[in-house]
């Protein structure tokens, strides 16, 4: 039913239980599953600076990077025992934008995700992310809280 499964991470608690739930799932159909996560541009107000800025932007650009493969290698590492056909992928990008394109692109079946994420604000059911994800996403989203 499910051959490709997309859990995107933001190494937040509710998209480490997601992921907990995405391998079993592809466990279960035997799917390909991707762990995927967006970093997400540096605000229009230090972008516009980028020249200016010169190394200390591109540290922080590196450091963002470095950031979002460690989340990867730590989502991989916890789900390593259930030797899955599993793959991490990183891309630069607005975090619901590039979930729903690499859904698109990437023929994905389902998406699994948190319902809230490392913003998480005490009274809402759901984070900006997968609210948007929710309404433009091309396949099922199911969301893990
Ligand atoms: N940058 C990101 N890359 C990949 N997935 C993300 C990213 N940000 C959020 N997500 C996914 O969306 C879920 C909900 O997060 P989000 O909507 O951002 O809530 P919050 O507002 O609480 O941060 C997360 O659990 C995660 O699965
Ligand atoms: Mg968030």
């Amino acid at each position: 039913m499910y051959r490709k499964m997309l859990v995107p991470v933001d190494g937040s608690h509710r998209a480490a239980l997601a992921a907990e739930h995405g391998a079993q799932l592809a466990k279960h159909f035997k799917a390909h599953l991707t762990i995927f996560h967006v970093i997400p541009p540096l605000p229009p107000y230090v972008n516009k600076y980028e020249d200016r800025l010169g190394e200390v932007y591109h540290n922080i650009e590196k450091q963002m990077e470095e950031n979002g493969k460690e989340i990867l290698n730590r989502v991989k590492e916890e789900l390593a025992h259930y030797g899955l056909d599993l793959e991490v992928k990183s891309v630069w990008g607005n975090p619901a934008e590039e979930i729903c394109r690499e859904a698109r692109e990437g023929r994905y079946d389902i998406i699994i995700m948190g319902s809230r994420g490392l913003g998480e604000i005490r009274g809402y059911l759901m984070g900006s992310v997968s609210n948007r994800v929710v309404r433009h996403a091309p396949c099922p989203v199911l969301i893990v809280r």
